[in-house]
């Protein structure tokens, strides 16, 4: 019975050696050690066996199940490294990739517009002054000489809230705020947001406007001039022609509104300018007499100028976008071209 243990063994060691991975192994331990493996059986039929022979082939047959095992284990072990070795192999990181782009975030053209109008003023010696988006009656209309049943009113498309409190149709409340809270001289813009009930390719219900106010002693007509020459100068960024057209507003006396120069067509005549070659882009005027009575200044001491653009108009011609809409629909590819 013990002939073959020998055999066996040198059977089972040589398996062993070569098994290529885990469960091979596994396979080799079942078919040797297992309940019904070889060197079972014969532990299993040893008590055949002549009871003075038994304990020397009982030794025997456990030295050499001992001997597999011990085998068995450490083939395993030896798998197992080369298995974790393989696997980082696989799982390893090339360091030297180029590394996955984020995004940037850019500055809204809008912002940007409104960030070049400001820094020209400021240059020329202008403040920053703020006011509400939600405004009442008296500063949006009354103040800027605009009485109750004037026709004006109903051009400005109003949002209202009730009988006196309204969503600003421009920033010149801005204006009769400040200089109510102050006294002359004053210098100083307000950029802000303002709303109107109107929408189509060049109205969006929400705009921007950038409202100016001069007030001192010695403030002509002449001022108001040349200060808007040499910003649409700045702005554009080259020598545009400019003139200044009898207008008309409640709060300045005289008015005027400003073209120039189509900076599409260059005056020929396009699209852009309707043909006409000229664009218009402000409104402007010498402060009323009645606007400073409401705000407690004396006009036969002060004069003032004033004048007030919209930021996307600017913006459009700057940037030659053609959609108003555009700049408020957040859409980043058009945002990214900025
Ligand atoms: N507030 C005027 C508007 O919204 C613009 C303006 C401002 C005109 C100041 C003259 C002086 O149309």
């Amino acid at each position: 019975m013990l002939e073959n243990l020998a055999e066996i063994a040198a059977k089972a060691l040589t398996l062993i050696e070569q098994a290529q991975d885990l469960k091979a192994l596994e396979q080799i331990r079942v078919k040797f050690l297992g309940k019904k493996g070889e060197v079972t059986q014969i532990l299993k039929k040893l008590g055949q066996l002549d009871v003075k022979k038994r304990p020397q082939a009982g030794a025997q047959v456990n030295q050499i199940k001992q001997e597999l095992s011990q085998a068995i284990e450490a083939r395993k072990l030896d798998l197992n490294a080369k298995e974790i070795k393989k696997q980082i192999e696989q799982e390893s990181i090339d360091v030297s990739l180029p590394g996955r782009r984020g995004s940037t975030g850019r500055i809204h053209p809008i912002t940007r517009t409104l960030e070049r109008v400001t820094q020209f003023f400021n240059s020329m010696g202008f403040g920053v002054e703020e006011g509400p988006e939600i405004e009442d009656d008296y500063h949006n209309f009354t103040a800027l000489n605009i009485a109750e049943h004037h026709p004006a009113r109903a051009m400005h498309d109003t949002f209202y809230f009730d009988t006196h409190r309204l969503l600003r149709t421009h920033t010149s409340p801005v204006q009769i705020r400040t200089m109510t809270q102050a006294s002359p001289p004053f210098r100083f813009i307000c950029p802000g947001k303002v709303y109107r009930c109107d929408s189509d390719l060049t109205h969006t219900p929400m705009f921007h406007q950038v409202e100016g106010l001069w007030v001192d002693k010695k403030v002509s007509f002449s001022n108001l001039k040349g200060l808007l020459v040499s910003f649409l100068n700045f702005f554009f960024e080259q020598n545009l022609n400019v003139r200044f057209r009898p207008s008309y507003f409640p709060f300045t006396e005289p008015s005027a509104e400003v073209d120039v120069t189509c900076v599409h067509c260059q005056g020929q005549g396009c699209r852009v300018c309707s043909g006409s070659g000229w664009l218009e882009v402000l409104g402007c005027g010498m402060v009323h007499p009645t606007v400073f009575k409401y705000c407690n200044i004396n006009a036969q001491h002060y004069r003032g100028l004033a004048f007030g653009l919209g930021i996307e108009r600017f913006a459009m011609l700057r940037y030659g976008v053609n959609d108003l809409r555009l700049f408020f629909e957040n859409d980043l590819d058009f945002l990214g071209q900025f």
